[in-house]
């Protein structure tokens, strides 16, 4: 097994990986393997600077897990980011900027890992924040989780698109009808027997409780997640990549001139665990 250097980034999530260039990338064939365990234990990974181009993004991308592809865009496995308006997804990608997990709308388990690389970045602001709701979750009370473990929540593509249209035209409404709702647990109890908090802008409501409380209860976990002692927030430099683990982590776009280029190719790796929690038995919980 390929070992890999890594330095901390922030106290409760992601690492630098250190000593990984784009020949390493290309010949080390024990290195995805490594990747993938360091991704597990670190929830982020960033590698400097490296400046691969979509078909070695891909390439690499692929050695890691399946690849979701997106038909309108020159190389499938590869969907750009940005505000261009040529860019297919231009307008939805303005919820970017809310906390989120992605693929909770989706009928497939949302994508184990995302993968941005930088390849024009903004000249002030548009950096990307992690944060992790694996800590969220070991960081609630005995009470709490004994609670939390019961309830689910509707996510709805207009909960997310509201944010940044909040004030819709019927046919953006009807658009986003189009887009079924999907209903989760809040608690995702994963098969490496940890769990996180599926949270985020695209909750609707708690099933069972009334909508200002759900609300109210909905935004309080993301607002606790995301304490600035909490969040990674990497400031992108051209070529920096970056791995997150989609199961356990929320993340956002920082704000920026979304007049002026700022383009990220991102490749989605594809899920295999569906949104779950399986019952433990009482006083199986570790103790908090
Ligand atoms: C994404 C995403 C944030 C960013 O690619 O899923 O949310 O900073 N991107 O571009
Ligand atoms: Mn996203």
């Amino acid at each position: 097994m390929a070992v890999i250097s890594v330095e901390k980034l922030s106290e409760h999530v992601g690492v630098a990986v250190l000593d990984v260039d784009v020949e390493r990338l290309r010949s080390d064939e024990d290195l995805p393997a490594a990747c993938l365990t360091a991704l597990e234990e670190h929830g982020v990974l960033l590698f400097r600077g490296l400046g691969l181009d979509a078909p070695a993004q891909a390439e690499f991308c692929g050695r890691l897990g399946t690849l979701a592809r997106m038909p309108r865009y020159p190389i499938p496995e590869v969907m750009q980011i940005s505000f261009d308006p040529d860019n297919p997804n231009a307008e939805y990608f303005r919820s970017n900027d809310r906390w989120h997990l992605d693929g909770c709308l989706d009928a497939a388990p949302p994508p184990k890992a995302g993968v941005l690389t930088a390849q024009v970045v903004a000249a002030q602001g548009g950096e990307t924040e992690f944060a992790s709701t694996y800590s969220a979750y070991e960081n609630l009370s005995a009470a709490e989780k004994e609670h939390f473990a019961a309830l689910r929540v509707v996510h709805t593509f207009e909960a997310v698109q509201r944010h940044s249209y909040p004030d819709p035209t019927p046919a953006q409404l009807a658009e986003w009808d189009r887009r079924p709702a999907r209903t989760h647990p809040l608690v995702w109890g994963q098969r490496s027997g940890r769990h996180s908090l599926v949270i985020g802008a695209t909750t609707s409501h708690v099933i069972g409780m009334e909508p200002g409380e759900g609300r109210a209860l909905l935004d309080e976990l993301v607002q606790r997640t995301t304490t600035p002692d909490r969040v990674l927030r990497h400031a992108w430099s051209v070529g920096d990549m970056v791995i997150w683990d989609n199961r356990g982590l929320l993340h956002r776009a920082c704000e920026f001139d979304r007049a002026q280029p700022r383009v990220m190719n991102r490749t989605t790796l594809l899920g295999d665990e569906p949104i779950q929690l399986v019952a433990e038995p009482v006083g199986a919980g570790r103790p908090s």
